[in-house]
Protein backbone atom coordinates (compact mmCIF):
# COMPACT_ATOMS: atom_id res chain seq x y z
CA UNK A 1 0.00 0.00 0.00
CA UNK A 2 1.23 3.21 -0.81
CA UNK A 3 1.41 5.81 2.05
CA UNK A 4 0.07 9.08 1.19
CA UNK A 5 2.86 11.76 0.75
CA UNK A 6 3.66 14.19 3.45
CA UNK A 7 2.58 17.52 2.69
CA UNK A 8 6.37 20.12 2.69
CA UNK A 9 6.93 22.23 5.21
CA UNK A 10 8.75 24.90 4.12
CA UNK A 11 6.34 27.26 2.84
CA UNK A 12 4.98 27.93 6.32
CA UNK A 13 8.53 28.93 7.25
CA UNK A 14 9.07 30.78 3.93
CA UNK A 15 6.17 32.47 5.12
CA UNK A 16 7.85 33.42 8.59
CA UNK A 17 10.79 34.00 6.66
CA UNK A 18 8.67 36.49 4.68
CA UNK A 19 7.54 38.69 8.04
CA UNK A 20 10.57 39.23 9.56
CA UNK A 21 12.56 40.60 6.03
CA UNK A 22 9.82 43.25 6.13
CA UNK A 23 10.13 43.64 9.93
CA UNK A 24 14.00 44.65 9.08
CA UNK A 25 13.21 46.82 6.93
CA UNK A 26 10.70 48.80 8.68
CA UNK A 27 12.84 49.03 11.43
CA UNK A 28 15.83 50.52 8.60
CA UNK A 29 13.57 52.96 7.76
CA UNK A 30 12.40 53.82 11.13
CA UNK A 31 16.04 54.35 11.87
CA UNK A 32 16.77 56.85 9.08
CA UNK A 33 13.55 58.87 9.93
CA UNK A 34 13.77 58.90 13.72
CA UNK A 35 17.78 60.57 12.27
CA UNK A 36 15.94 62.60 10.16
CA UNK A 37 13.51 64.08 12.07
CA UNK A 38 16.27 64.74 14.73
CA UNK A 39 18.68 65.99 12.79
CA UNK A 40 16.15 69.15 11.53
CA UNK A 41 14.84 69.61 14.97
CA UNK A 42 18.52 70.24 16.13
CA UNK A 43 18.90 72.63 12.62
CA UNK A 44 15.90 74.42 13.51
CA UNK A 45 17.12 74.73 16.85
CA UNK A 46 20.46 75.87 16.13
CA UNK A 47 18.80 78.24 13.92
CA UNK A 48 17.27 79.36 16.60
CA UNK A 49 20.28 80.20 18.69
CA UNK A 50 22.27 82.14 16.34
CA UNK A 51 19.07 84.36 15.78
CA UNK A 52 18.52 84.89 19.35
CA UNK A 53 22.69 85.02 19.41
CA UNK A 54 22.36 88.12 16.87
CA UNK A 55 19.48 89.74 19.02
CA UNK A 56 21.30 89.64 22.05
CA UNK A 57 24.42 91.11 20.44
CA UNK A 58 22.70 93.37 18.72
CA UNK A 59 20.97 94.96 21.64
CA UNK A 60 24.22 95.06 23.27
CA UNK A 61 25.68 97.04 20.80
CA UNK A 62 23.11 99.48 20.83
CA UNK A 63 23.46 99.66 24.60
CA UNK A 64 27.34 100.52 24.28
CA UNK A 65 26.44 103.20 21.48
CA UNK A 66 24.36 104.86 23.52
CA UNK A 67 26.36 104.77 26.45
CA UNK A 68 29.21 106.55 24.20
CA UNK A 69 26.85 109.01 22.71
CA UNK A 70 26.24 110.25 26.62
CA UNK A 71 29.87 110.00 27.97
CA UNK A 72 31.08 111.88 25.00
CA UNK A 73 27.96 114.44 25.19
CA UNK A 74 28.72 114.95 29.12
CA UNK A 75 32.88 115.22 28.39
CA UNK A 76 31.89 118.17 26.01
CA UNK A 77 29.32 119.47 28.28
CA UNK A 78 31.93 119.97 31.28
CA UNK A 79 34.43 121.01 29.05
CA UNK A 80 33.39 122.29 26.08
CA UNK A 81 36.76 120.19 24.24
CA UNK A 82 35.26 119.37 20.79
CA UNK A 83 37.55 115.97 21.10
CA UNK A 84 35.00 114.77 23.22
CA UNK A 85 32.60 114.77 20.98
CA UNK A 86 33.81 111.84 18.77
CA UNK A 87 32.37 108.93 20.56
CA UNK A 88 28.96 110.93 20.87
CA UNK A 89 29.52 111.50 16.94
CA UNK A 90 30.23 107.88 16.08
CA UNK A 91 27.28 106.56 18.57
CA UNK A 92 25.61 108.62 16.86
CA UNK A 93 26.19 107.62 13.31
CA UNK A 94 26.12 104.01 14.12
CA UNK A 95 22.99 104.07 16.12
CA UNK A 96 20.51 104.06 13.02
CA UNK A 97 21.88 101.03 11.62
CA UNK A 98 22.04 99.14 14.96
CA UNK A 99 18.33 100.47 14.83
CA UNK A 100 17.66 98.58 11.28
CA UNK A 101 18.98 95.73 12.32
CA UNK A 102 17.62 94.75 15.57
CA UNK A 103 14.42 95.65 13.78
CA UNK A 104 14.97 93.33 11.19
CA UNK A 105 15.92 90.43 13.66
CA UNK A 106 12.76 91.01 15.91
CA UNK A 107 10.22 91.41 13.16
CA UNK A 108 9.07 87.64 13.64
CA UNK A 109 8.24 87.79 17.15
CA UNK A 110 5.31 89.98 18.38
CA UNK A 111 6.10 90.43 21.82
CA UNK A 112 9.78 91.78 20.89
CA UNK A 113 8.63 93.62 18.37
CA UNK A 114 6.86 96.01 21.04
CA UNK A 115 9.55 96.08 23.02
CA UNK A 116 11.71 96.76 20.21
CA UNK A 117 9.27 99.50 19.48
CA UNK A 118 9.92 101.06 23.14
CA UNK A 119 13.17 101.07 23.07
CA UNK A 120 13.43 103.19 19.90
CA UNK A 121 10.80 105.66 20.95
CA UNK A 122 13.01 106.08 23.89
CA UNK A 123 16.10 106.37 22.35
CA UNK A 124 14.95 108.56 19.79
CA UNK A 125 13.18 110.93 22.57
CA UNK A 126 16.54 110.41 24.59
CA UNK A 127 18.79 111.60 21.20
CA UNK A 128 16.79 114.73 20.94
CA UNK A 129 17.52 115.29 24.60
CA UNK A 130 21.07 114.80 23.93
CA UNK A 131 20.94 117.42 20.74
CA UNK A 132 19.06 119.87 22.41
CA UNK A 133 21.92 119.88 25.42
CA UNK A 134 24.16 120.11 22.92
CA UNK A 135 22.34 122.89 20.97
CA UNK A 136 22.36 124.83 24.20
CA UNK A 137 25.90 124.41 25.32
CA UNK A 138 27.34 125.38 21.53
CA UNK A 139 25.04 128.45 22.46
CA UNK A 140 26.71 129.11 25.67
CA UNK A 141 23.79 128.91 27.42
CA UNK A 142 24.99 127.78 30.49
CA UNK A 143 22.10 128.16 32.85
CA UNK A 144 19.71 126.14 30.25
CA UNK A 145 22.04 123.31 29.37
CA UNK A 146 22.97 122.87 33.17
CA UNK A 147 19.44 122.72 34.17
CA UNK A 148 18.77 119.82 31.50
CA UNK A 149 21.90 118.52 33.14
CA UNK A 150 21.30 118.49 36.31
CA UNK A 151 17.30 117.09 35.83
CA UNK A 152 16.78 113.32 35.85
CA UNK A 153 15.36 113.46 32.35
CA UNK A 154 18.33 112.09 31.39
CA UNK A 155 18.62 109.18 33.41
CA UNK A 156 15.06 108.17 33.02
CA UNK A 157 15.85 107.97 29.54
CA UNK A 158 18.71 106.07 30.26
CA UNK A 159 17.07 103.78 32.66
CA UNK A 160 14.04 103.12 30.02
CA UNK A 161 16.65 102.10 27.39
CA UNK A 162 18.38 99.94 29.48
CA UNK A 163 14.51 98.25 30.93
CA UNK A 164 13.49 97.34 27.28
CA UNK A 165 16.84 95.99 26.09
CA UNK A 166 17.07 94.15 29.39
CA UNK A 167 13.53 92.79 28.10
CA UNK A 168 14.75 92.18 24.83
CA UNK A 169 17.85 90.38 26.17
CA UNK A 170 15.72 88.09 28.68
CA UNK A 171 13.51 87.23 25.70
CA UNK A 172 16.52 86.10 23.98
CA UNK A 173 18.04 84.28 26.71
CA UNK A 174 14.45 82.40 27.31
CA UNK A 175 14.59 81.40 23.28
CA UNK A 176 18.23 80.34 23.75
CA UNK A 177 17.26 78.12 26.85
CA UNK A 178 14.41 76.86 24.65
CA UNK A 179 16.25 75.92 21.70
CA UNK A 180 18.79 74.30 24.23
CA UNK A 181 16.23 72.33 25.82
CA UNK A 182 14.90 71.27 22.24
CA UNK A 183 18.29 70.25 21.05
CA UNK A 184 18.61 68.14 24.27
CA UNK A 185 15.11 66.88 23.35
CA UNK A 186 16.08 66.00 19.57
CA UNK A 187 19.17 64.06 20.86
CA UNK A 188 17.04 62.11 23.35
CA UNK A 189 14.62 61.50 20.78
CA UNK A 190 17.17 60.28 18.63
CA UNK A 191 19.08 58.42 21.13
CA UNK A 192 15.95 56.76 22.13
CA UNK A 193 14.92 55.83 18.41
CA UNK A 194 17.92 54.42 17.61
CA UNK A 195 18.26 52.41 20.78
CA UNK A 196 14.49 50.91 19.83
CA UNK A 197 15.33 50.87 15.77
CA UNK A 198 18.52 48.70 16.83
CA UNK A 199 16.58 46.66 19.21
CA UNK A 200 13.58 46.25 16.39
CA UNK A 201 17.11 44.79 14.18
CA UNK A 202 18.50 42.92 16.52
CA UNK A 203 15.27 41.27 16.96
CA UNK A 204 13.88 40.68 13.38
CA UNK A 205 17.96 39.39 12.62
CA UNK A 206 17.35 36.91 15.50
CA UNK A 207 14.16 35.77 14.31
CA UNK A 208 15.45 35.85 10.77
CA UNK A 209 18.71 33.47 11.98
CA UNK A 210 15.39 31.29 13.80
CA UNK A 211 13.65 31.18 10.60
CA UNK A 212 16.81 30.13 8.29
CA UNK A 213 18.03 27.60 10.99
CA UNK A 214 13.84 26.11 10.82
CA UNK A 215 13.73 26.19 6.74
CA UNK A 216 17.06 24.18 7.25
CA UNK A 217 15.75 21.71 9.20
CA UNK A 218 12.46 21.59 7.37
CA UNK A 219 14.51 21.33 4.33
CA UNK A 220 16.85 18.44 6.31
CA UNK A 221 13.52 16.20 7.30
CA UNK A 222 11.68 16.72 4.18
CA UNK A 223 15.07 15.23 1.99
CA UNK A 224 14.81 13.05 5.20
CA UNK A 225 11.31 11.64 4.37
CA UNK A 226 11.85 12.03 0.68
CA UNK A 227 14.85 9.43 1.38
CA UNK A 228 13.26 7.08 3.68
CA UNK A 229 10.36 7.23 0.79
CA UNK A 230 12.18 6.33 -1.57
CA UNK A 231 13.72 3.34 -0.14
CA UNK A 232 10.31 2.09 1.45
CA UNK A 233 9.41 2.25 -2.75
CA UNK A 234 12.84 0.74 -3.57
CA UNK A 235 12.30 -2.24 -1.12
CA UNK A 236 8.85 -2.33 -2.66
CA UNK A 237 9.45 -2.23 -6.00
CA UNK A 238 12.34 -5.38 -5.00
CA UNK A 239 9.55 -7.28 -3.09
CA UNK A 240 7.10 -6.72 -6.71
CA UNK A 241 10.05 -8.00 -8.30
CA UNK A 242 10.95 -10.82 -6.53
CA UNK A 243 7.39 -12.16 -6.23
CA UNK A 244 6.01 -11.40 -10.27
CA UNK A 245 10.19 -13.29 -10.99
CA UNK A 246 8.55 -16.29 -8.86
CA UNK A 247 5.77 -16.28 -10.05
CA UNK A 248 7.15 -16.45 -13.74
CA UNK A 249 9.81 -18.81 -12.71
CA UNK A 250 6.41 -21.35 -11.04
CA UNK A 251 4.39 -20.48 -14.60
CA UNK A 252 7.83 -21.37 -16.50
CA UNK A 253 7.87 -24.66 -14.38
CA UNK A 254 4.14 -25.72 -14.93
CA UNK A 255 4.65 -24.35 -18.36
CA UNK A 256 7.75 -27.69 -18.40
CA UNK A 257 5.54 -29.44 -16.60
CA UNK A 258 2.50 -29.13 -18.80
CA UNK A 259 4.45 -29.49 -22.33
CA UNK A 260 6.20 -32.80 -20.31
CA UNK A 261 2.54 -33.98 -19.95
CA UNK A 262 1.30 -33.20 -23.28
CA UNK A 263 4.36 -34.91 -24.93
CA UNK A 264 4.04 -38.41 -22.47
CA UNK A 265 0.07 -38.38 -23.33
CA UNK A 266 1.14 -37.76 -27.14
CA UNK A 267 3.54 -41.00 -26.79
CA UNK A 268 1.68 -43.39 -24.89
CA UNK A 269 -1.66 -42.39 -26.24
CA UNK A 270 -1.16 -41.35 -29.42
CA UNK A 271 1.36 -43.33 -30.35
CA UNK A 272 -0.30 -46.57 -28.92
CA UNK A 273 -3.13 -45.41 -31.34
CA UNK A 274 -0.89 -45.23 -34.55
CA UNK A 275 0.84 -48.20 -33.83
CA UNK A 276 -2.36 -50.43 -33.51
CA UNK A 277 -3.45 -48.74 -36.84
CA UNK A 278 -0.28 -49.13 -38.41
CA UNK A 279 -0.49 -53.09 -37.23
CA UNK A 280 -4.38 -53.03 -38.12
CA UNK A 281 -3.42 -52.21 -41.64
CA UNK A 282 -0.56 -54.78 -42.03
CA UNK A 283 -3.32 -57.10 -41.27
CA UNK A 284 -5.65 -56.14 -44.05
CA UNK A 285 -2.90 -55.96 -46.77
CA UNK A 286 -2.05 -59.44 -45.51
CA UNK A 287 -6.06 -60.27 -45.76
CA UNK A 288 -6.96 -58.31 -48.96
CA UNK A 289 -3.54 -60.01 -50.58
CA UNK A 290 -3.72 -59.48 -53.94
CA UNK A 291 -7.03 -57.61 -54.68
CA UNK A 292 -7.63 -54.67 -57.17
CA UNK A 293 -4.93 -52.15 -58.07
CA UNK A 294 -6.84 -49.12 -56.35
CA UNK A 295 -7.37 -51.08 -53.30
CA UNK A 296 -3.33 -51.47 -53.09
CA UNK A 297 -2.52 -47.70 -54.28
CA UNK A 298 -5.59 -46.77 -51.42
CA UNK A 299 -3.93 -48.97 -49.03
CA UNK A 300 -0.40 -47.64 -49.68
CA UNK A 301 -1.55 -44.10 -49.90
CA UNK A 302 -3.18 -44.51 -45.59
CA UNK A 303 0.21 -46.56 -44.79
CA UNK A 304 2.17 -43.44 -46.21
CA UNK A 305 0.14 -41.12 -44.26
CA UNK A 306 0.20 -42.80 -41.11
CA UNK A 307 4.12 -43.01 -41.50
CA UNK A 308 3.79 -38.48 -41.94
CA UNK A 309 1.70 -38.98 -38.48
CA UNK A 310 4.44 -41.04 -36.70
CA UNK A 311 6.77 -38.62 -38.26
CA UNK A 312 4.61 -35.13 -36.86
CA UNK A 313 3.94 -37.05 -33.42
CA UNK A 314 8.07 -37.32 -33.28
CA UNK A 315 8.58 -33.73 -34.14
CA UNK A 316 6.02 -32.46 -31.38
CA UNK A 317 7.20 -34.90 -28.56
CA UNK A 318 10.44 -33.20 -29.58
CA UNK A 319 9.89 -29.73 -29.44
CA UNK A 320 7.61 -30.18 -26.36
CA UNK A 321 10.46 -32.30 -24.85
CA UNK A 322 13.37 -32.34 -25.85
CA UNK A 323 14.30 -36.39 -25.54
CA UNK A 324 18.11 -35.77 -27.05
CA UNK A 325 18.49 -34.00 -24.47
CA UNK A 326 17.35 -36.70 -22.01
CA UNK A 327 18.81 -39.33 -23.94
CA UNK A 328 22.01 -38.28 -25.74
CA UNK A 329 23.42 -35.53 -23.06
CA UNK A 330 23.47 -31.19 -23.82
CA UNK A 331 26.17 -31.34 -26.15
CA UNK A 332 24.81 -33.91 -28.52
CA UNK A 333 21.00 -32.13 -28.08
CA UNK A 334 22.55 -29.10 -29.09
CA UNK A 335 24.53 -30.34 -31.82
CA UNK A 336 21.62 -32.05 -33.24
CA UNK A 337 19.29 -28.64 -32.99
CA UNK A 338 22.11 -26.60 -34.81
CA UNK A 339 22.74 -29.25 -37.73
CA UNK A 340 18.65 -28.95 -37.89
CA UNK A 341 18.13 -25.33 -38.04
CA UNK A 342 21.21 -24.90 -40.61
CA UNK A 343 19.56 -27.54 -42.73
CA UNK A 344 15.84 -25.39 -42.48
CA UNK A 345 17.64 -22.01 -42.37
CA UNK A 346 20.34 -22.45 -44.89
CA UNK A 347 22.77 -20.64 -42.91
CA UNK A 348 26.03 -21.70 -41.71
CA UNK A 349 25.77 -22.72 -38.02
CA UNK A 350 29.05 -23.85 -35.86
CA UNK A 351 28.25 -25.74 -32.60
CA UNK A 352 31.49 -26.19 -30.17
CA UNK A 353 30.04 -27.58 -27.07
CA UNK A 354 31.98 -28.57 -24.05
CA UNK A 355 31.70 -30.94 -21.77
CA UNK A 356 30.28 -29.13 -18.54
CA UNK A 357 28.37 -29.83 -15.40
CA UNK A 358 25.17 -28.89 -15.49
CA UNK A 359 22.35 -29.82 -13.61
CA UNK A 360 18.68 -30.94 -15.95
CA UNK A 361 16.54 -27.80 -15.39
CA UNK A 362 20.13 -25.99 -15.87
CA UNK A 363 20.62 -28.09 -18.82
CA UNK A 364 17.30 -27.52 -20.65
CA UNK A 365 17.55 -23.62 -19.98
CA UNK A 366 20.92 -23.95 -21.72
CA UNK A 367 18.91 -25.67 -24.65
CA UNK A 368 15.58 -23.27 -24.53
CA UNK A 369 18.07 -20.28 -24.76
CA UNK A 370 20.04 -22.13 -27.70
CA UNK A 371 16.33 -22.81 -29.43
CA UNK A 372 15.42 -19.65 -28.72
CA UNK A 373 18.12 -17.59 -30.20
CA UNK A 374 17.95 -19.70 -33.42
CA UNK A 375 14.59 -19.42 -33.37
CA UNK A 376 14.81 -15.22 -33.28
CA UNK A 377 18.21 -15.74 -35.79
CA UNK A 378 15.91 -17.30 -38.30
CA UNK A 379 12.87 -14.76 -38.14
CA UNK A 380 14.91 -11.37 -37.63
CA UNK A 381 18.48 -11.69 -38.17
CA UNK A 382 19.04 -12.46 -42.19
CA UNK A 383 22.62 -13.40 -41.09
CA UNK A 384 24.92 -15.93 -42.61
CA UNK A 385 27.35 -17.37 -40.03
CA UNK A 386 26.26 -18.06 -36.75
CA UNK A 387 28.24 -19.59 -33.67
CA UNK A 388 26.94 -21.53 -30.91
CA UNK A 389 29.48 -21.92 -27.78
CA UNK A 390 29.06 -23.30 -24.82
CA UNK A 391 32.08 -23.97 -22.40
CA UNK A 392 33.30 -23.84 -18.51
CA UNK A 393 34.71 -20.82 -17.16
CA UNK A 394 36.04 -21.26 -13.55
CA UNK A 395 33.04 -22.24 -11.72
CA UNK A 396 30.61 -20.98 -14.35
CA UNK A 397 29.29 -22.05 -17.92
CA UNK A 398 29.45 -20.17 -20.34
CA UNK A 399 27.26 -19.90 -23.25
CA UNK A 400 27.04 -17.27 -26.34
CA UNK A 401 25.13 -17.54 -29.56
CA UNK A 402 25.98 -15.11 -32.01
CA UNK A 403 25.16 -13.76 -35.49
CA UNK A 404 26.33 -11.65 -38.13
CA UNK A 405 22.90 -10.45 -38.77
CA UNK A 406 21.66 -7.11 -39.16
CA UNK A 407 21.19 -6.42 -34.88
CA UNK A 408 19.02 -4.40 -33.45
CA UNK A 409 18.26 -1.43 -30.87
CA UNK A 410 18.40 -3.28 -27.74
CA UNK A 411 17.32 -0.29 -25.59
CA UNK A 412 14.29 0.50 -27.98
CA UNK A 413 12.97 -3.10 -27.44
CA UNK A 414 9.37 -3.21 -26.60
CA UNK A 415 7.21 -5.10 -24.99
CA UNK A 416 6.11 -7.12 -27.52
CA UNK A 417 8.08 -10.53 -28.05
CA UNK A 418 8.70 -12.80 -24.69
CA UNK A 419 11.82 -14.60 -26.42
CA UNK A 420 14.40 -12.70 -24.67
CA UNK A 421 13.00 -11.95 -21.47
CA UNK A 422 11.78 -15.52 -21.05
CA UNK A 423 15.60 -16.57 -21.45
CA UNK A 424 16.71 -14.16 -18.61
CA UNK A 425 13.84 -15.58 -16.30
CA UNK A 426 15.21 -18.75 -16.48
CA UNK A 427 18.92 -18.36 -16.47
CA UNK A 428 18.69 -15.80 -13.25
CA UNK A 429 16.05 -18.12 -11.67
CA UNK A 430 19.18 -20.61 -12.06
CA UNK A 431 21.21 -17.82 -10.22
CA UNK A 432 22.71 -16.95 -13.62
CA UNK A 433 23.41 -14.14 -15.48
CA UNK A 434 22.32 -13.26 -18.91
CA UNK A 435 23.19 -10.30 -21.18
CA UNK A 436 21.78 -9.27 -25.07
CA UNK A 437 24.48 -7.02 -27.16
CA UNK A 438 23.64 -5.89 -30.29
CA UNK A 439 23.62 -3.20 -32.50
CA UNK A 440 21.97 -1.99 -35.81
CA UNK A 441 24.29 -3.19 -38.68
CA UNK A 442 26.71 -5.36 -36.76
CA UNK A 443 25.06 -8.91 -35.23
CA UNK A 444 24.14 -9.98 -32.11
CA UNK A 445 24.98 -12.31 -29.38
CA UNK A 446 23.46 -13.48 -26.59
CA UNK A 447 25.33 -14.16 -23.38
CA UNK A 448 24.67 -16.46 -20.12
CA UNK A 449 26.50 -17.36 -17.18
CA UNK A 450 25.45 -20.05 -14.95
CA UNK A 451 26.56 -21.71 -12.08
CA UNK A 452 28.02 -25.45 -12.45
CA UNK A 453 26.30 -27.91 -10.38
CA UNK A 454 27.72 -30.50 -7.92
N1 LIG B 1 19.34 -12.23 -33.60
C1 LIG B 1 18.54 -11.13 -33.79
N2 LIG B 1 18.77 -10.31 -34.83
C2 LIG B 1 18.00 -9.20 -35.02
N3 LIG B 1 16.96 -8.85 -34.22
C3 LIG B 1 16.69 -9.64 -33.16
C4 LIG B 1 17.45 -10.81 -32.88
N4 LIG B 1 16.97 -11.36 -31.74
C5 LIG B 1 15.94 -10.58 -31.34
N5 LIG B 1 15.76 -9.53 -32.19
C6 LIG B 1 14.82 -8.45 -32.06
O1 LIG B 1 14.40 -8.46 -30.71
C7 LIG B 1 12.99 -8.49 -30.63
C8 LIG B 1 12.56 -9.27 -29.40
O2 LIG B 1 12.84 -10.65 -29.54
P1 LIG B 1 12.03 -11.69 -28.69
O3 LIG B 1 12.56 -13.01 -28.93
O4 LIG B 1 12.04 -11.21 -27.28
O5 LIG B 1 10.57 -11.49 -29.20
P2 LIG B 1 9.92 -12.00 -30.55
O6 LIG B 1 10.85 -12.98 -31.19
O7 LIG B 1 9.56 -10.79 -31.33
O8 LIG B 1 8.61 -12.71 -30.03
P3 LIG B 1 8.51 -14.17 -29.32
O9 LIG B 1 9.90 -14.62 -29.10
O10 LIG B 1 7.78 -13.92 -28.06
O11 LIG B 1 7.80 -15.00 -30.28
C9 LIG B 1 12.57 -9.08 -31.91
O12 LIG B 1 11.28 -8.63 -32.28
C10 LIG B 1 13.60 -8.58 -32.89
O13 LIG B 1 13.26 -7.30 -33.38
MG1 LIG C 1 11.69 -14.59 -30.16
Amino acid sequence: MLRPHRPLRWPHALQRLAVVLPLAVLAALALVGINEAGYQRSHQALQQLAHSQATHSSVNRLLQDMLDAETGLRGYLLTGDERYLDPYKAGIATLQDDLEQLRSLVADTPEDRQHYEALARTITTKLSEMALSLDLRRKERQDAWQFVLSTDVGKQHMDAIRLHARALIDSSNAQVARGQAEIERALWGSRLGIALATAVGLLAFYRYLRQTQALQQATAREQQALESERERLEALVRARTASLSALANHLQQVREDERGHLARELHDELGALLTAAKLDLARLKSRIGTSGPEVQERLQHLGATLNQVIALKRRIIEDLRPSALANLGLATALEILAREFSERAGLSVQAQVDEVRLNDAAQLAVYRLVQESLTNIGKYAQAHQVHVRVQPQGAQVVVTVHDDGIGFEPATLGHGGHGLAGMRQRIEALGGQWQVQSTAGQGTTVHAWLPTSG
